[in-house]
């Protein structure tokens, strides 16, 4: 028979993958939350109108990319390609912009029908950061303060660049969209098929390009931070200026535009090198009109999202693994045995909070139980024998340092442990 596999793109996670990427969740979570952010839940579908609204019809998400069909009533529904619409749904539907700024983080899976290869799937985790209600650029140096303390947490800071632009905003915004088509249009003769559709409607995004016949030409193209108004010009310099005062380094890129119509002013990108074609870890920027866009009152907004599996990859390069199954395993031989190990564990548990501790299952003898103690990954097998259960003892056996085995009255067991499991982390 033939046997049913995952849809293209859509991998599985199988447990050592899944818990690096938790371990890269948590922490994410852990310092937006340090910042006082709050985390949002929100479905995985849209009416497909709110992503044609926001992204903007003429993206590759939207023209290509969206998971889209008709419910049984017919109406058209989309498995959210990206979160930030969703949350601006979220935020005019409730209001919440009225009891002052929001801070809100939310971490799940997108949907997007691209080419799947390496750091590209059709179904990928992201962890998004939005800030509603406030203009900046104070916030919008938290955001980069924030993924900036984040690398450092993961390890992976050596890895990433940060690229910075502005896209303006307004008159000039429109100014330098006019001196761009006709710019373009003198260059008609260059531009590959998509650059040609996207003069008229989508000019920006020609910009981004990545053909290489294009480049000499693009490099000469007009520039935004040539247009930006003095508003722009100021945000962009007191962003640029705190930044350097937190000592993160950044890189003006006057080309990076983004594949997403609500963006205005700051727009950004942590690149890598490390991983080819797909090098954005992390990107977000200011969106300040798409509340009212989606008929909200006007509320200034900046946020951004991390690829997960990308920043997975970064520190499994790094040599981040996933955490061990056990810090403890017990293995117990003979029924009185056995039957004293699930008291003693769950005494243990209460003790140990926090500590993984397995109990062996399914018998065997102890050589192969210590074999499966070493599998688990864990510092110390507990080994409970008939002798063990006559004289209340257990033997303490360290797995990953040469040490001899010791004997530990059952009742000081909790206390030998925590401090041999803090003595070992210390070490590490
Ligand atoms: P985005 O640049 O489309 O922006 O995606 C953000 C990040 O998600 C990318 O930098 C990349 O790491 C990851 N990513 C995107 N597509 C894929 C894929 N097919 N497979 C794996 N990873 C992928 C947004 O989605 C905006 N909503 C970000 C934002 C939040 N702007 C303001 N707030």
């Amino acid at each position: 028979m033939v046997t049913i596999q995952a849809i293209r793109g859509m991998p599985d996670l199988l447990p050592d993958a899944c818990n690096i990427q938790s371990q890269l969740i948590r922490a994410a979570a852990d310092v937006v939350e340090s910042y006082g952010f709050r985390e949002i839940r929100l479905p995985l579908m849209e009416k497909t109108e709110l992503f044609a609204r926001s992204i903007g019809e003429v993206t590759d998400i939207v023209e290509k990319e969206m998971y889209s069909f008709d419910d049984r009533n017919g109406e058209s529904m989309t498995l959210r390609p990206e979160a930030t619409a969703g949350v601006v749904r979220a935020v005019i539907q409730h209001s919440l912009a009225h009891a002052g700024p929001q801070k809100l983080w939310l971490a799940g899976p997108m949907f997007r029908y691209e080419r799947p290869q390496k750091g590209r799937y059709r179904q990928f985790d992201q962890f998004n950061v939005e800030a509603f209600g406030l203009a900046g650029p104070d916030i919008d140096v938290e955001l980069i303060a924030i993924s900036a303390r984040l690398w450092q947490r993961l390890g992976v800071t050596d890895s990433l660049t940060l690229e910075l632009n502005s896209l303006g905003d307004g008159a000039g915004r429109q100014r330098h969209r006019d001196a761009l088509v006709d710019y373009l249009r003198a260059h008609a003769d260059v531009l590959d098929a998509d650059a040609t559709r996207r003069l008229e409607s989508n000019p920006l995004r020609v910009l981004d390009s990545k053909t290489p016949a294009m480049q000499p030409m693009l490099a000469a193209a007009p520039q935004l931070p040539d247009y930006w108004d003095d508003e722009s010009r100021q945000h962009f310099e007191t962003l640029t200026q705190r930044l350097d005062a937190l000592g993160i380094a950044w890189t003006l890129n006057p080309r990076l535009v983004r594949g997403l119509d609500y963006y205005s002013r700051t727009v950004f990108e942590w690149t890598t090198t490390e991983l080819g074609a797909q090098n954005a870890v992390c990107s977000g920027g200011r969106y300040d009109r798409l509340v009212e866009q989606l008929g909200g009152k006007p509320t200034p907004a900046v946020g951004f999202a991390i690829g997960v599996a990308r920043l997975a990859a970064l520190m499994e390069a790094r040599g981040v693994t996933a955490q061990p199954v056990a810090d403890v395993y017990l293995a117990a031989l003979g029924e009185a045995a056995e039957a004293e190990a699930v008291v003693l564990a769950e005494r243990l548990r209460d003790a140990l909070p926090g500590v993984k501790l397995v109990v062996n299952a399914g018998g065997g003898s102890f050589k192969s139980q210590l074999k499966r103690a070493d599998r688990s990954g864990a510092q110390y097998a507990l080994i409970l024998g008939e002798s063990e259960v006559e004289s209340a003892t257990v033997q303490v056996k360290p797995l990953r340092v040469r040490d001899d085995q010791q004997a530990v009255a059952q009742a000081a067991l909790a206390g030998t442990l925590r401090e041999r499991l803090q003595a070992s982390e210390a070490a590490a």
